[in-house]
């Protein structure tokens, strides 16, 4: 695939939306209501339980494997094909072939190899030493291969480049970087699927979220809803970006006015702790009309025990824009109109 330094985030998110719809696997993720504590409605979009794999991360790394085996197989023959051609022998055949590489703090690592798996292809993922070791059993029963490299998550994203150039294997990153940005770009793809999600259930009742808050990590869930919610969404709510105090990289990146890493200690937000933003997602938060809250590490694990007490088990990264919300407006509804919502993005790890 031709790598290209383009920023622009311009998905095809109808084809994404067609390709799921295919998928056996899928259904809408549920849109639950609580109430806050002066009685407001909050919604909760639950992703804990996304495709049988327990995050939104099930949305991009299948996709863009599966998007990449269509790629690869139409550049070899000449052959446009659709979705359904995946499951043929021959496609099949073609996709044993490939091997799909990257590092994780968890569950992109878990998409890529579903997905590989699911098509007959091979995944190797790189974890560092920070990532739970639940996740090591998760990853090999679907077919992965495991690599524990490095003490932190940037070191496993080092690890994984230098294997994917050693190996010729595919780099499917979440991450966006000088020189590699398309491949991630379908993983963000993917993601769309969720505001998509979002935006018919809204239209239906007539009645739109005040308040949106995206927990991120690189930016690619936060940048992918951002976009679709300020296209296509008929009432238009405040954003917020939500980081762990310990990795504020897209807070750090907007204040810097270009992306910037921004260092700090490890994070109980695991799959947030992420100290390189991705080029692609920063620049399309730029222009999407964002704000930013930062989380202490106690701000993170009470909205996780909180969520979880609403019958929603979750972890402090999956309870992260929960957190912010609480931080925002610990007293409750600010105003009269108020429906925020946030994604609840993984269950417990
Ligand atoms: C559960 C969960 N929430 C949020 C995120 C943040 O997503 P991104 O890295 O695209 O910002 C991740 C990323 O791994 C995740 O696994």
């Amino acid at each position: 695939m031709k790598t290209t330094d383009d920023l622009t985030f311009q998905p095809d998110f109808h084809r994404a939306i067609e390709y799921f719809r295919g998928q056996e696997a899928y259904q809408t993720s549920p849109l639950r209501e609580v109430s806050g504590p002066d009685g407001q409605t909050i919604w909760l979009k639950d992703e804990t339980s996304r495709m049988g794999l327990g995050a939104f991360k099930a949305l991009g790394g299948p996709y863009a494997v599966a998007r990449l085996i269509m790629q690869g197989w139409t550049a070899e023959t000449g052959e446009e094909i659709e979705a359904s051609r995946l499951k043929d022998a021959d496609l099949r055949a073609f996709a044993s072939g490939q091997t799909f590489v990257c590092a994780s703090a968890g569950n992109h690592g878990l998409g890529v190899a579903a997905g590989a798996q699911a098509l007959g292809a091979r995944a190797r993922i790189f974890l560092a030493k920070t990532v739970p070791q639940s996740f090591d059993e998760r990853l090999a029963e679907r077919g992965a291969e495991v690599v524990r490299a490095g003490e932190t998550y940037d070191d496993s994203v080092a690890e994984a480049i230098a294997d994917a150039d050693r190996t010729g294997a595919t780099l499917l990153a979440d991450g966006t970087w000088p020189g590699y940005t398309d491949i991630p770009k379908l993983v963000m793809e993917g993601y769309t699927v969720i505001a998509e999600e979002l935006r018919s259930n809204f239209e239906t009742t007539g009645i739109w979220p005040t308040h949106v808050y995206l927990q991120a990590g690189v930016g690619g869930l936060a940048a992918a809803m951002a976009h679709m919610i300020r296209r296509n969404w008929a009432e238009q709510p405040e954003l917020i970006v939500v980081e762990p105090e310990a990795a504020p990289c897209l807070v750090a990146s907007h204040e810097a006015g270009k992306p910037v890493r921004a260092d700090g200690p490890d994070s109980n937000m695991g799959r947030l702790d992420c100290k390189e933003p991705s080029i692609v997602a920063w620049q399309t938060l730029e222009r999407s009309g964002v704000r930013f809250v930062t989380l202490t590490e106690d701000e993170g694990e009470a909205a996780a025990r909180a969520v979880t007490g609403l019958g929603m088990a979750t972890t402090p990264s999956g309870a992260a824009g929960y957190a912010a919300l609480c931080k925002e407006f610990p007293e409750g509804a600010p105003r009269a109109e108020f429906r925020p919502l946030v994604i609840i993005s993984e269950g417990p790890a």
